[in-house]
């Protein structure tokens, strides 16, 4: 395979560093995205279809990536992309919203299993506040236990002290601890016996630059039976997973019920909103909490989102893509195995981590990312990827054939491996 270069891309990325801060700011510039080595990755989009997009330099990548969820059925999908223009005709941004929102709603509180009542915002950070927020509301309490590594969005009170900007007055009122441990969290529970106003927590522990754990057999039907004995809101950040796993939700995949839900991402397949969920109970307490945003009620993302919902349902979109997760990560162990690699894939099929055996560093890994990419197979080295509904079997057969290449191409550059 010819490797790609990014002249175009990297033209771009010198004019957009002298006006615009990190020149592509956020987890999708190079520098917060750890695009590693950065001169692997094409800097700038032009076009995307499907299960793969094409950078300004006219190279083919297979997005693995996603924009890191939100293409769930494909990139452009005819449909859901006619159901937004078709809203835009109409209507978006208005002093008062398209009744579109009240059917929204109707279709979350009949798929999502934990959801009696939805409402919008746009960003996945907007309704994980929101989430706190009600918690507190309801509790009247003010602290907030979340798990290590999770990640909830940029607010500081989401973030850890260190960060800059963050105040050690920002975090005092959130407790973190790993996940899975549950002697740790009723020891927590113990020591802040009538603080604690809500746990925060994504489904399963998918952090960015470490394996990633699946919950451990037991562990969410205790947390939810300790929080519901101790008055405690159990929030889930179904974000990054909601609708990859369960279109009922992350809940009902594990087993449990939440008390409120947090979706964004692939919940209208690229166009921008979010949702909160939550139960009867919490009504009050949501509709207490001062919340508005210029664009939260928008109605284009809104009919999106509609369209969407029911495709996700009609093709069991979570069973397709386990089944492409399974597939991508049978393929790339065998090829791996083959070039004398241990290859190991962890979290759920349909947002697999990827590791290598004997490479504590993860430099091995960060050479073979770098050489997928610059075949034209968008992956990361730091972060889970996502399966979406649109990859076919053409796609794997090229990322496995780019594999063999790839695995290659390290051994060579490390000879001591050959010993
Ligand atoms: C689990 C989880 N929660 C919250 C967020 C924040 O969402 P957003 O970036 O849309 O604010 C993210 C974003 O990556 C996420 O993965």
């Amino acid at each position: 395979m010819q490797l790609y270069q990014y002249p175009k891309s990297n033209a771009l990325f010198d004019r957009a560093a002298k006006v615009i801060p990190a020149g592509v700011p956020g987890h999708l510039g190079p520098a917060a995205g750890c695009f590693i080595p950065v001169s692997a990755y094409p800097i700038f989009c032009e076009t995307a279809k499907g299960a793969h997009f094409w950078d300004v330099d006219g190279n083919r990548f297979i997005d693995y990536m996603c924009a890191y969820g939100p293409n769930i059925l494909g990139y452009n999908h005819p449909e859901v992309d006619a159901a937004a223009r078709a809203q835009m005709e109409k209507s978006n941004c208005t002093t008062v919203p398209s009744p579109l929102m009240i059917e929204l709603a109707e279709l979350l509180v009949d798929t999502v299993d934990s959801a009696d009542w939805a409402m919008f915002a746009k960003n996945g950070g907007d309704v994980t506040n929101l989430a706190m927020l009600t918690a507190r509301a309801a509790t009247g309490r003010k602290k907030i236990i979340k798990f290590k590594g999770g990640y909830h969005g940029i607010l500081p009170w989401m973030l850890d002290a260190g960060y800059p900007g963050v105040l050690l007055e920002d975090v005092e009122n959130t407790i973190t601890i790993p996940f899975n441990s549950i002697e740790l969290f009723k020891r927590v529970l113990e020591e802040y016996r009538g603080d604690i106003a809500g746990v925060i927590s994504t489904p399963y522990d998918h952090q960015a630059f470490y394996e990633n754990h699946l919950p451990e057999p037991g562990f969410w039907n205790d947390v939810r039976q300790l929080c519901t004995a101790n008055g405690i809101v159990l929030i889930l950040d179904d974000v990054r997973c909601g609708f990859r796993l369960d279109v009922r939700g992350s809940d009902h995949y594990y087993g449990f019920r939440a008390d409120l839900i947090c979706f964004c991402k692939a919940l209208a397949n690229g166009y921008n909103i979010s949702a909160l969920c939550g139960d009867a109970s919490l009504r009050p307490s949501i509709s207490s909490v001062f919340a508005t945003g210029s664009y939260w009620l928008s109605a284009v993302p809104i009919a999106a989102a509609i369209r969407c919902i029911e495709i996700m349902r009609e093709i069991n979109a979570p069973e397709v893509m386990k089944k492409t997760g399974e597939k991508f990560a049978e393929g790339l162990t065998e090829a791996a195995r083959q070039h004398g690699f241990e290859f190991r894939v962890t979290g759920e099929k349909a947002m697999p981590f990827l590791t290598l055996g004997d490479d504590d560093s993860s430099v091995l890994l960060q050479e073979w990312v770098a050489e997928m990419v610059m075949r034209g197979v968008f992956l990361a080295n730091h972060h889970n990827h996502f399966m979406n509904c649109a990859m076919g079997e053409e796609d794997l057969v090229y990322t496995f054939e780019a594999a063999h290449e790839a695995f290659e191409a390290v051994r060579k550059r490390h000879p001591e491996m050959y010993r």
